[in-house]
Order: structure tokens, then C-alpha cells, then sequence
């Protein structure tokens, strides 16, 4: 059993970073930097938990530093580090991916600390050249290879490509039985707990970041646990959140459970792109977080890292495509976009983005080869004018709910035949009323025309929705997300519902030709709704293809006291 002695160092900033190191086994300690006001990594991480960025130290006879931490912890983290060591005493840095928020203070670690051997894998320490340009010692480990540091701590690399870029590898102590995972089993969500002690108040974080980080690569995930079956792990330490201790086999299984789901999806879209380039990194997962709202699996693959076998064989099973530009530069990536363009087939649909590097492979021409070939176009270009903003990611997210609707539209013609007549007709007689439910978060909004709605509470005052899965404003309802509900008027309803029925281009303006004004919660009220609501989302319930949606009510009011509300009459329960 192993008796640990911890200490908890805290050094407050201004600016709500803190440090904290602590003892989490024999010679080893974590240093965790911090960022409890981190909102968002893109649109998708809004649960306003912040985050951590999570770096450890064991010191046998020989000393390993396990990745470092975001460059906003530059001095924090440096001086917490140069407290519990000397960096002249530092053997290896092992880098288990070359994503800035764990890589970001590497540079100056080897500035420091010049005699330091660097451990990643091979893909890894290509990306480090370009990111610390000057030269350094370095070991490129493959899966299986070990590192034995002295007193026990044998180090075992398990190589885990795509979790979450395809440089990653884990680390398992031997002595310890600590795995290291950086971003996997991670999640955005910072408190004082170092520790999974209370697993209710964390699943739904760490589901979150499950879907958003892990799920568009669900193959490699299972591939990994396959790797790590054969471990004893009493923890996991991961680079984001608390590190996980008291329900490990439940966290794992969630990560088998979930990831078994996407696999199994009958339709996949490839999602090529160049991970370490531009803006492709947040693009491409922005794409991915819409397509897998619609029910269909993604794979990411790296256009700079990825085999030709691997990448024809991919597109040989992907129903759509999705290509960000790569650089023109980059030979290994102008090869894998010639392979994808000679696997490609026709019927299969496309979408393309722009990863503004600087040097993007220029996007029509590509765009007109695969016309030629005879593919179906999912969307239109995505082009940058300027770094990513939340607009854009809104578009990238709408994008690719439109591929995976384009991609799932006879499913969903068929499921609208398959209830049984009768059953069908008898569902139909549930009505209820017309509603638009409208949303702000940060600079974007939207808005989505709903009928099932209800009254769910008393005290507090409290509304339920059902939100279809791939609705756009599905981002926009987490809970802590604010939100208002519309009524729509009987006799005054028609052209807000065609308005909001339509189908809205990716990134468009919901908004565009209709009256609104700021509630106080900064979601759009219709200026022709009969009444509104202004809420808040408490929770939500995943009911399969729906979430039904919470809210308590804070503040509401009626425009014409004697108005019905519009009712909404339908023939048939299967579809709206
Ligand atoms: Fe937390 Fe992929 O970096």
C-alpha cells in the first residue's frame, strides 16, 4: 500500500492562476497550473468550470518531468518547479504531446535546463522542432519501449495516437501504477479537489469533454484501452482536471462505452486536416462536435502523420469527406491529399475548410477535382478572413450538421415510415404550443422554432424542452446557459414560423429581417411574440435523439393579456 504525504503549495495571482504541487505517490509530485476563469477551448467547452493544465515530476535516481504547462503559467509554474528541484538535475522531459496548453513552457525549460533529453514520440519531437528552433537532446519512444529511472520507476510508453493529437503517448509507472494520459480521461473543470471524490459533481464535465475532444476519434480511443487493458493503474493522471483515483473502472468504461457507440455508427465521415497548421486544429474539431450531433461517427485523421494505407482505406469506408488545407509546403501532406483524391469516389460527399497557416494549399481547385469526380458538396468553402472567432466556429459547427443530415437523410425518411399506423396516429394527438427559444453566448445567437415544450415546475418556476440533438442551438442550452422562450401568438404566428422553419445556410444570421430587443439575460426577445420567458438551463437529460432541456424561469412577460397562444396540430407522432 502506498502511504502518501501530501503538501499543497498555493500561490495566489491577481488574475485567478494559481499553483498547486502536491506528493500524489512515492517521488512524485504534481504541479497543476490553475485557470479557474478558462471558459472556453473552443465553442463547444462552455461549462464555465475553468480548467487545469497538469504536469508531474517523479525523481528516482534519475529525475522525469512529465509536460509542463500553458505559457500564462510561464513564472508561476517556473518558479513552483525551481522550488522542488534544481533544473541542472532534470534527465528527461517526456512530452506526451505538443499541444501549447501542456508543451507551452517547454521552450523554456530547455533554456534552463539545456541537458535535458526529451522523450515523445517520433511525430511529437517533429512537431517540438518547429516549436522550440534550436536543437536539443532528444529520444523517440515507440509502444513499449521503457525508460527505467531508478528506485523502482520503470517508465512504460503506450503509444495512443489521436487523443488527442497523433503524437501522443502515455506513461505507466511501474512502481506507482500512476498512468499518465495528458488529454485523455481529462476534463475542463478546476477546484481544489485533486481527486475524483466526488464523481456526480464531475460525469457531467467529463462527458463533455469526452464528446467534444475524444468522441471524433473513437476508434483510436478504443485502440488505446485495448493498450492499456493489461495495466494495473491505481490512477490516472491526466493533463486537464483531477486526477482520477476512486472510480477509475467506471471512468474507463464510460470511455469504452461511449467510444463502442460512435464505432459502431453506420455512417462515418473522414476528417482530414493538418493538426499542427493555422487554425486547422480548431476548425476541424468545430466541424466534427456538429457531425457528431447528427448521429454519425468521425474519424480525424492527420494529413501530415497518417499512412496512405490507413488514409485509403478510411475513405474507402467514409460516406463524406472533409479536408482542411494543409500547407503547399508540406510534402507528406500534399501526398495524402493525393491520395485521398484518388480513393475518392463519386456520391460521397465533401466539404473543405481553410486552416489559415498562410500558405494554404489554395482551396477551388481541389474543390473542382472533386466535382469532377462527381461528389456531392456538404457545404460550401469555408474561408478565413480572420482568426477564428466564435462566428466562424458557429459555421464550422452548422457545417457539419449539414454533412451529417446530407449524409443521414434516408435514415431519417425511414424512420418517419417505420411507426406502426395506428401508434403513429395515436402519438399525433399530443399538441401542444408554438414557441421560438432563443439563445446569445458571447457574440454568437440562435434560435430554433419548438413546440415540445412544458411547464415542469412550480417552485422554482420551471420550463422543459426537447432539443433535437442536431440542432444548432443545442451548444447554446448547458446548463448556467440563459436562454428565452417566445410564445407565438394564434392568428399572428405564420411568418415567424416560416422564418424559423427554414433552413438557415451554415453561420447565417437567424435573426436577419425580424424585430428583436435584449432581454435582460442578452438573448434576443421577438418583438412580435405574444409573450416570453426569460431562463436559465439547470439541467439536462440525454433522452436519445433529444436532450429535454430545464430551465427555471426568472423574469417573463405578455404582450396582449387577451391573445391564445398558437397551438401546434399534428397528423403523425413520427416526425414533426
Ligand atoms: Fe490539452 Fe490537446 O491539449
Amino acid at each position: 500500500m502506498i502511504v502518501l504525504t501530501e503538501t499543497i503549495k498555493k500561490v495566489n495571482s491577481p488574475s485567478r492562476l494559481t499553483l498547486q504541487t502536491v506528493k500524489i505517490a512515492p517521488e512524485t509530485t504534481t504541479i497543476r497550473s490553475l485557470d479557474w476563469d478558462r471558459d472556453r477551448f473552443d465553442i463547444e467547452f462552455g461549462l464555465n468550470n475553468g480548467t487545469t493544465y497538469n504536469s508531474f515530476l517523479i525523481q528516482g535516481e534519475k529525475t522525469a518531468l512529465i509536460d509542463t504547462s500553458h505559457q500564462k503559467f510561464r513564472q508561476l509554474y517556473l518558479d513552483g518547479l525551481e522550488s522542488l528541484i534544481d533544473l541542472s538535475t532534470i534527465d528527461y522531459l517526456i512530452v506526451s504531446h505538443t499541444e501549447p496548453d501542456h508543451s507551452g513552457l517547454v521552450k523554456e525549460v530547455l533554456q534552463l535546463a539545456p541537458q535535458v533529453t526529451v522523450i515523445g514520440a517520433k511525430v511529437g519531437i517533429q512537431f517540438l522542432e518547429n516549436m522550440v528552433h534550436q536543437p536539443f537532446k532528444h529520444r523517440i519512444v515507440k509502444n513499449g519501449d521503457r525508460v527505467d529511472l531508478g528506485m523502482g520507476h520503470e517508465l512504460e510508453f503506450v503509444s495512443a495516437p489521436n487523443l488527442h493529437w497523433p503524437d501522443t503517448i502515455f506513461t505507466y509507472d511501474t512502481k506507482t501504477r500512476i498512468l499518465y494520459t495528458c488529454d485523455a480521461f481529462g476534463m475542463h473543470y478546476c477546484d481544489d479537489f485533486l481527486f475524483d471524490e466526488e464523481p456526480d459533481l464531475i460525469k457531467a464535465d467529463f462527458q463533455y469533454y469526452y464528446d467534444c475532444l475524444m468522441g471524433p476519434n473513437a476508434r483510436s480511443v478504443l485502440a488505446a484501452l485495448k493498450r492499456i487493458d493489461k495495466l494495473a493503474i491505481e490512477k490516472i493522471a491526466t493533463g486537464h482536471g483531477p486526477l482520477l483515483q476512486h472510480h477509475i473502472s467506471k471512468w474507463v468504461e464510460h470511455y469504452r462505452e461511449w467510444s463502442q457507440a460512435q464505432a459502431k455508427a453506420e455512417t462515418l465521415v473522414a476528417l482530414f486536416y493538418a493538426e499542427d497548421y493555422g487554425y486547422s486544429d480548431e476548425l476541424a474539431r468545430a466541424i466534427a462536435n456538429g457531425i457528431i450531433k447528427t448521429g454519425v461517427a468521425v474519424e480525424l485523421v492527420s494529413l501530415n502523420a497518417a499512412e496512405p494505407q490507413e488514409i485509403r482505406e478510411l475513405v474507402d469506408a467514409a460516406a463524406g469527406l472533409v479536408i482542411g488545407m494543409p500547407p503547399q509546403s508540406a510534402p507528406i501532406a500534399h501526398t495524402a491529399l493525393g491520395t485521398i483524391l484518388a480513393a475518392a469516389r463519386p456520391k460521397q460527399a465533401v466539404g473543405l475548410f481553410e486552416s489559415g497557416g498562410g500558405e494554404d494549399e489554395p482551396i477551388y481547385p481541389l474543390r473542382n477535382k472533386f466535382q469532377e469526380i462527381g461528389l456531392s458538396e456538404a457545404f460550401p468553402p469555408i474561408s478565413l478572413k480572420e482568426p477564428p472567432n466564435q462566428t466562424l466556429e458557429q459555421m464550422c459547427d452548422e457545417a457539419g450538421i449539414d454533412i451529417g443530415q446530407w449524409l443521414t437523410r434516408d435514415r431519417t425518411v425511414q424512420q418517419m415510415k417505420s411507426l406502426d399506423g395506428n401508434l403513429d396516429k395515436a402519438l399525433g394527438r399530443l399538441s401542444n404550443g408554438l414557441y421560438v427559444i432563443t439563445a446569445k453566448k458571447g457574440e454568437i445567437s440562435s434560435a430554433m422554432l419548438a413546440s415540445w415544450v412544458t411547464q415542469a415546475s412550480l417552485s422554482p418556476l420551471g420550463v422543459a424542452i426537447a432539443v433535437a440533438k442536431d440542432r444548432a442551438i443545442a451548444s447554446f442550452l448547458q446548463p448556467g446557459d440563459r436562454f428565452v422562450l417566445n410564445v407565438l401568438e394564434e392568428g399572428n404566428y405564420r411568418t415567424l414560423m416560416k422564418h424559423f422553419l427554414k433552413r438557415f445556410p451554415p453561420g447565417s444570421d437567424r435573426f436577419a429581417g425580424i424585430k428583436t430587443y435584449p432581454a435582460t439575460n442578452g438573448s434576443p426577445i421577438l418583438a412580435d411574440a405574444l409573450a416570453y420567458m426569460e431562463c436559465e438551463v439547470t439541467s439536462r437529460m440525454e433522452c436519445s435523439d433529444h436532450w429535454i432541456v430545464y430551465g427555471t424561469v426568472q423574469t417573463g412577460r405578455v404582450a396582449k393579456l387577451d391573445a391564445l397562444t398558437a397551438v401546434h396540430h399534428r397528423k403523425v407522432g413520427n416526425h414533426y
